[in-house]
């Protein structure tokens, strides 16, 4: 792919490249309404929002942020918030090329911000409030960046949108109030209904067996019957450990084996509780 470049404010800067994933959201209309709805502008006066996608880890954050995008037609940048992130890995970093030559290089954020694409904050619960403040007033109703390094300011595209997923069970920094009021309006993801998740499985594992579905539908429904923290992620993962397993199998017995030994060993012993036991019934 070529480099992007723009100019702004006579410092030439370069894009990163957009995000492509092959995933499709599949049920839970309901959340998916309300993202699209914040984003929305409703009058010239009226101004996007910011929300903030909670829920546990792997129930679906970063597909529902990049689905919501990619049914309004919009480029998706996703960038990654850890602890280590620092203000300038928002917005520009300098990169040395040749023997003094500085490249000004754009974030995911900023060249959405410049593209009018939308912006996937990754994770935002890991990242400082240091951090978070340098996006203060792109976050606000004066929709800008500044960047300290390339020493411009930049205006957001009229199409720029943004969205941060945070897990709810792994706050690394507890964001102050001015961070929070910015963030707005909180969608929580919660566990799908029997059928979607049953949906959700097949749609990302297309080559898994009938039988294979159903024993992990039934396992993951158990388990949040239970408010175990399992989400659609570790199904997806115990299925597909079971199939690798079960086709190196040589029997049936081996297969059903298979799903129990992929429990154990991606969730732990402690999982098989919520485990369908293939052992002939008694009853
Ligand atoms: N409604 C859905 N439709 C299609 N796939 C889904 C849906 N919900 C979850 N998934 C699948 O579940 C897996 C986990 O989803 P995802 O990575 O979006 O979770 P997450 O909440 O962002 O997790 P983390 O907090 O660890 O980042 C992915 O493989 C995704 O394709
Ligand atoms: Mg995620």
């Amino acid at each position: 792919m070529s480099v992007v470049t723009v100019e702004i404010e006579g410092v030439p800067l370069h894009l990163a490249h957009p995000d492509e994933l092959a995933v499709n959201w599949v049920g839970q209309e309901e959340v998916m309404r309300q993202l699209l709805a914040a984003w929305l502008v409703v009058d010239p006066q009226d101004l996007p929002m910011n929300p903030r996608l909670i829920g546990k880890p792997g129930v679906g954050k970063t597909t529902l942020a990049y689905a919501a995008a990619k049914r309004l037609g919009r480029d998706v940048y996703i960038m990654q918030a850890t602890v280590d992130t620092r203000p300038e890995d928002l917005i520009v970093q300098p990169v040395i090329e040749g023997a003094s030559q500085l490249r000004y290089v754009a974030s995911p954020l900023l060249s959405a911000v410049i593209r009018g694409g939308v912006a996937v904050l990754d994770e935002g619960n890991r990242m400082s409030e240091k951090s978070w403040a340098s996006l203060a007033p792109l976050l606000d109703t004066r929709r800008y960046v500044e960047s300290v390094v390339a020493g411009i300011k930049i205006k957001a595209h009229a199409q720029f949108r943004l969205v941060t997923t945070m897990n709810d069970d792994a706050s690394t920094f507890d964001l102050p109030e001015y961070i929070h009021s910015r963030l707005q309006p909180q969608i929580l993801i919660d566990f799908p209904e029997r059928d979607e998740e049953y949906q959700i499985l097949r749609e990302n594992l297309p080559f898994a067996e009938e039988r294979i579905l159903q024993y992990v539908t039934d396992f993951l429904q158990l388990a949040h019957a239970a408010e175990e923290r399992y989400t659609v992620r570790d199904g997806i993962n115990v299925a597909r450990f079971a199939i690798k397993l079960g086709s190196l199998a040589t029997d049936r017995i081996h297969q059903s084996a298979a799903l129990e030994m992929a429990v154990v060993q991606v969730l732990g012993e402690e999982a098989l509780r919520y485990a369908r036991r293939n052992r002939p019934s008694t009853s």
